[in-house]
């Protein structure tokens, strides 16, 4: 049985957790392949809004594995805090997760790192979660990471932790106040991380024998395509990949074992953080996109940055991650705008050839040319049949659907799981 993948299209938040809770539903496992504790995947259960924010969304279902892939960077305190919750919420995680004795573990160090990094780049600055994932890939890659694994020696594991914390507080010449700070919350990190190694696992491994006995294995991306590292918008991007090549690399799996792409992308765009957004809404058809869309990050609470569909961007992203087929959420928070835009190419170079157009912060350059369509105006919360949907919304998600080249075969029309359109 072959996997599927489930990544974002545009700068995250496009309703991935919702796609992969309904996917989840005849699956065996969920796999997380990126990101940590930045991510925020919601999924509304029986009207409970329970935000995820490292553990994979398919645990809402009873009976599916949850797998944390070695590109993942793992907060060991915040996922212990997650896994209670959860609990209290009803859903038990038990022994339905296990994690890759690889993934890198975020230190608290990270995150005094991150602070002391962004505010030195002042007007520059990124505007990350604050959640420690630049410095923990930082390290990673620098060759002196802390992994999972490592916490199998105790010993070992503890010198390396404090060591960790003591190079902090001495490069960063950290006061009086944050040395004791950053002190005991490494203590708590170290008895997090001891008590976790029992989850860690070859998850390669655990994959491989899930999909040779015909189980479904649901691969779940973070953030978005165009917070990848490599094809976004650098340098305001996360620091793990986001585009679904990177799940065969986390999960250790070969890309002959995935059959489907999910793209999912919202109605419109959104932004949380700093960075180029050529069709952001700085005016009032902008806040009420937020404020209907309920447009604020599920990890940080921050305003998100709303604006019309870039299809450009979208068709990019769909080439990037070999899309399959892709989900359009969030289509109700349209409704009553008497005119929508979209759009449909750049004014920058209107030839322009979408292999090299700029997506690094110069896309700050580039002039959305719009098609304007008309909108339409009843109320289709929750809506589950495409015929019903007003004929101007049909149109409107045929017009996306021809933009990006790639078959939308399924409409979301509100926050719970069965607020959701097949279209056969
Ligand atoms: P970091 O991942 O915390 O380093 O943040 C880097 C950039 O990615 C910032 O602009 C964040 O706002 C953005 N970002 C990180 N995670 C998410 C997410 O899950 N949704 C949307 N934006 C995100």
């Amino acid at each position: 049985m072959p996997a599927t993948i489930v990544t974002g299209l545009q700068w995250g938040d496009e309703g991935k957790g919702k796609m992969v809770d309904h996917l989840a539903e005849n699956a065996a496992a969920v796999a997380r392949f990126s990101g940590g504790a930045n991510a925020g995947h919601t999924v509304v259960v029986n009207g409970r809004r329970i935000a995820l924010h490292q553990l994979p969304s398919g645990l809402l279902r009873p009976g599916v594995l949850g797998i944390i892939g070695a590109s993942c960077v793992l907060d060991p305190v915040s996922l212990t805090e997650e896994m209670l919750s959860l609990e209290e919420e009803g859903f038990p995680v038990d022994d339905r997760l296990t994690i890759s004795g690889n993934v890198h573990l975020v230190h608290p160090a990270a995150r005094y790192f991150e602070k002391t990094d962004e505010s030195s780049l002042g007007e520059d600055s990124v505007g990350t979660t604050g959640r420690g994932i630049g410095p923990t890939y930082v390290r990673k890659f620098s060759r002196r990471g802390l992994r999972l694994e490592d916490a199998a020696i105790p010993g070992s594991f503890t010198r390396r932790s404090n060591d960790m914390a003591e190079e902090c507080v001495r490069q960063l010449g950290l006061g009086r106040e944050e040395e004791d700070a950053l002190r005991e919350e490494t203590g708590v990190f170290n008895g997090h991380a001891l008590d976790l190694v029992t989850r860690a696992s070859d998850v390669s491994m655990v994959i491989s024998r899930i999909l040779r006995s015909d189980g479904i294995v649901i691969a779940e991306g973070a953030q978005g395509t165009l917070l990848d590292p490599d094809h976004g918008t650098y340098p305001y991007v996360t620091c793990g990949s986001c585009v679904a090549g990177a799940a065969c690399v986390s999960l250790g799996i070969g890309p002959v074992m995935i059959d489907e792409v999910v793209g999912v992308m919202k109605a419109y765009n959104t932004r949380v953080g700093n960075g180029p957004f050529p069709t952001e809404l700085t005016d009032e058809l902008g806040d009420r996109i937020r404020e209907k869309g309920n447009e604020y990050g599920a990890t940080t609470g921050r305003p998100r940055r709303c604006g019309w569909f870039d299809g450009v961007l979208a068709s990019y992203a769909a080439r990037l991650n070999g899309s399959t087929w892709t989900v359009l959420t969030l289509l109700d928070v349209l409704s009553g705008f008497p005119e929508l835009m979209v759009c449909k190419k750049y004014q920058l170079d209107p030839e322009i050839d979408l292999t090299l157009f700029e997506t690094g912060a110069r896309l700050g350059r580039h002039v959305p040319v719009f098609e304007t369509l008309p909108g339409w105006q009843e109320d289709i919360t929750g809506e589950t049949s495409w015929e019903a949907l007003p004929k101007n919304a049909r149109e409107y998600v045929l017009f996306i659907e021809k933009l990006t080249g790639v078959p939308v075969r399924a409409v979301s029309t509100g926050p719970a799981r069965e607020d959701l359109i097949w279209r056969t």
